[in-house]
């Protein structure tokens, strides 16, 4: 199938993919466009359409999907990936922020970060030649986020008034990503957690806003029981991110009336899937009954990181010939 056209706006070459909130409804459904058109079109993908290109992905935090699917999706389409972790590379230690992205713009065609801080990653943006995508900062992690939303849609078709609801630390930078794709696409999110991890009243702001352009809505609910009514999505996270390992014990004691179990999904509708962005703990964000079960998306969904990322370079670096866009 060949995706209609991008329309002006929706020009995504030379961009940065910082945070969602930074694009357009439009052009979170071009991406996805593109997405499911490499997806569906081997032969696509078989076409160098990064031939010659390189992209730097420098990494302060450990990572299994998210450094692999990059990697895979740009040899794939004849480019290749360098990555570095570790005291290699990082940003802004030894150097300033700028002055690493001013000297890798000279080197390569796109640069992913994985930081802790969000700052660093907005300012190396700003100093960069080419495109920056944020491989998952402390604030936000977008590339799961429209992988994602690429999975919901293939299973229920669209967004539009789909119910998704975020069980526990409803303030990390996945739940954040999550809710902005998903209000983006006109669906309605709703968050279930303590106060202590109820998403920041400015958070909430920005997903009201972004969602009545779309129709999508927000929500934030103590009452996991009352958040889990009709869910037609019920996603979870874990429930320390990667940074804040001192928080563990608290989060641990906190979080656990918010655990996806099998009595969770009595409440939801009954053909409710189950989706987390992995690595995944058994026994505590979630049951094992749950996550290897028959309800559950999480191996779709990491899947789909492959080819949304695909489509985020081939959009980002590119001008689209040799495509639809
Ligand atoms: N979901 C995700 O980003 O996984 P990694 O931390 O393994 O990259
Ligand atoms: N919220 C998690 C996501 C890991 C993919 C973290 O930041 O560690």
């Amino acid at each position: 199938m060949i995706a209609a056209p991008l329309a002006p706006h929706e020009q995504l070459q030379g961009r940065h993919f910082l945070d969602l909130a930074d694009f357009h409804p439009a052009e979170l459904r071009a991406l996805l466009r593109l997405a499911r058109e490499l997806k569906s079109a081997p032969s696509l993908v078989a076409r160098p359409l990064l031939r010659g290109r390189t992209l730097a992905l420098l990494f302060e935090k450990p990572s299994l999907r998210t450094r692999v699917s990059f990697e895979v999706a740009i040899t794939s389409l004849g480019g290749q990936a360098l990555f570095a972790t570790g005291g290699e590379m990082l940003v802004g230690t030894r150097e300033t922020p700028e002055d690493a992205a001013r000297v890798l713009s000279r080197y390569v065609d796109a640069v992913v970060i994985r930081t802790h801080e969000h700052e660093p990653l907005e300012r190396f943006a700003a100093a960069a030649g080419v495109p920056v995508i944020n491989g998952l900062s402390a604030l936000a992690h977008p590339c799961q986020a429209f992988a994602d939303v690429l999975t919901m849609e293939e299973h229920f078709g669209s967004l539009e008034g789909l119910r998704v609801v975020y069980l526990g630390d409803a303030r990390n930078n996945v739940a954040t990503s999550l809710a902005q794709a998903v209000v983006m696409l006109g669906g309605s999110m709703r968050f279930a957690s303590p106060l202590s991890h109820r998403p920041r009243e400015a958070t909430l702001q920005q997903l009201a806003k972004l969602g009545a352009r779309a129709g999508g809505r927000v929500r934030a609910f103590t009452d996991p029981v009352r958040a889990l009514r009709g869910a037609d999505v019920v996603y979870t996270d874990v429930w320390t991110s990667m940074g804040e390992e001192h928080l563990h014990e608290r989060n641990a004691a906190m979080l656990l009336p918010y655990a996806v179990t099998e009595r969770a999904f009595s409440f939801t509708a009954p053909h409710a899937v189950f989706m987390h962005c992995l690595p995944a703990h058994r026994g505590q964000e979630v049951e094992a009954g749950v996550i290897d079960g028959a309800r559950s998306l999480v191996f779709d969904q990491a899947e789909n990181r492959l080819h949304a990322q695909r489509a985020l370079l081939v959009a980002l670096i590119t001008d689209g010939k040799g495509t639809s866009i």
